[in-house]
């Protein structure tokens, strides 16, 4: 891995060195066979999206589940024991009964179907103040914050520890598959491409015409565009994987150049975490092979939990050189009627009645009354995708 990082020249991982914990083939059926007589922790879906980004190099340099000592200061302080930036736990919980049942050491980890899936080495279980943490890593101790009702569901008791996970890939939505590739591919496609900076660009909604304008903004500055799109667990109503990879399939043909974009799917549960959560999306694109991140308003945000800008000013708080990877920061943009075409409040004095913006829920309430988005919010043929999918 290292070598042909040097060979292309490309960006370096978070920590150095691209993190592979998947057993290898010839070690498969060992494992197998010295799991069967270890006591077993069931994954739920996040742990187990979770296991399959540290054992592929996305969550790089994490090797598995945090101890006290990592997550405390990512808690409190936004980087691991290490010294590395890091801005959130990534922690595998169970209740105080199973955890008294167990002793350090090796633990086999299993699915909800009971399928084994890895192991992990047992290093330390301990306790865990949820408070602290949603109030620290979400700004907020409401419940009603998605990613704070799942700090909440979470288990009483952490498990940490580096984990081996049996070769797979992660739980996805089929419409995905295609587009699925690990870390390593994402950087073999970059280096095939002949690309040197490259942008990567987050989303969980459904395309719209001010993300193809900032993507494109971005792009003319760089070579390529790693288009992102994340697939794993989004609240329900958020529009499902499916129906947004059918929205970017359609644009890609349609508005980009084929040699100037990638469209490849980014596995990890959101957590709406707003500002910290583009920290960890920049860190794991820059695992991807990212040179480069967009980071527009509201960033993985959620409800009125951030400001706008919360997610960029964030960046303030690292010292350059410790993310390793250059943001980009767009304000709001929207289609202008008066400018004819998008623009932002920085590059056209545009007052709110001249600007096309809608909701993502008033975009849901047109389409369920049978009304195509307007072409200055969303590409005709993205609308068609979506009103499709609400008519079934
Ligand atoms: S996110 O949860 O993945 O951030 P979304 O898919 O809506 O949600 O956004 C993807 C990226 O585009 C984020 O960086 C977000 O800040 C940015 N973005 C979305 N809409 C706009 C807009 N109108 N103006 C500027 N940036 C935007």
């Amino acid at each position: 891995m290292t070598n042909t990082r040097q060979e292309s020249r490309q960006i370096a991982p978070h920590g150095s060195q691209l993190v592979n914990r998947y057993a290898a083939e010839e070690d498969v059926e060992a494992l197998r066979e010295r799991a069967a007589s270890l006591p077993a922790v069931t994954l739920g879906a996040r742990e187990l999206s979770d296991a399959h980004m540290v054992a592929q190099g996305v969550f790089s340099p994490l090797d598995g589940f945090m101890t006290s000592a990592d997550c405390r200061v990512v808690v409190d302080g936004m980087h691991l024991a290490s010294g590395a930036a890091w801005p959130l736990p990534v922690t595998l919980g169970v209740n105080q009964a199973q955890a008294d049942s167990l002793v350090e050491g090796q633990l086999a980890l299993q699915d909800t179907k009971g399928m084994l899936v890895g192991v992990m080495e047992l290093r330390e279980t301990f306790g865990y103040d949820k408070q602290h943490e949603a109030d620290r890593v979400y700004r907020t101790t409401e419940e009603a914050h998605p990613g704070v009702a799942g700090l909440y569901a979470q288990g009483d008791v952490l498990l940490g520890g580096p984990v081996t996970m049996l070769p797979g890939i992660p739980p996805l939505d089929p419409a995905a598959l295609p587009h699925y590739r690990t870390p390593a591919e994402v950087r073999s496609a970059i280096d095939r491409m002949g690309w040197r900076r490259v942008v990567g660009f987050q989303t969980r909604n459904p395309v719209h015409r001010a993300h193809e304008y900032i993507q494109k903004c971005a792009l003319e500055m760089v070579d390529g565009l790693l288009l992102h799109p994340l697939v794993g667990e989004t609240k329900s109503d958020d529009i499902p994987a499916d129906v947004r990879m059918r929205c970017y399939e359609v644009l890609l043909e349609h508005y980009y150049p084929a040699d100037r974009v990638l469209l490849s799917v980014f596995p990890a549960f959101m957590r709406y975490a707003g500002p910290r959560e583009a920290i960890f999306h920049v860190l794991a694109r820059k695992n991807y092979g990212c040179t480069h991140f967009i980071v527009g308003r509201d960033h993985a945000g959620v409800g009125s939990y951030y400001g706008t800008y919360d997610a960029q000013h964030i960046f303030d708080e690292f010292a350059p050189d410790e993310l390793g990877i250059t943001p980009l920061f767009f304000e709001n943009t929207f289609y202008s009627v008066r400018n004819q075409g998008m623009a932002s409040t920085k590059t056209f004095n545009s007052p709110p009645e001249d600007r096309i913006f809608l909701s993502g829920t008033q975009v849901r309430d047109m389409l369920v009354r049978g009304e195509l988005p307007p072409p200055e919010f969303t590409r005709p043929e993205v609308a068609q995708v979506l009103m499709e999918a609400y008519r079934k």
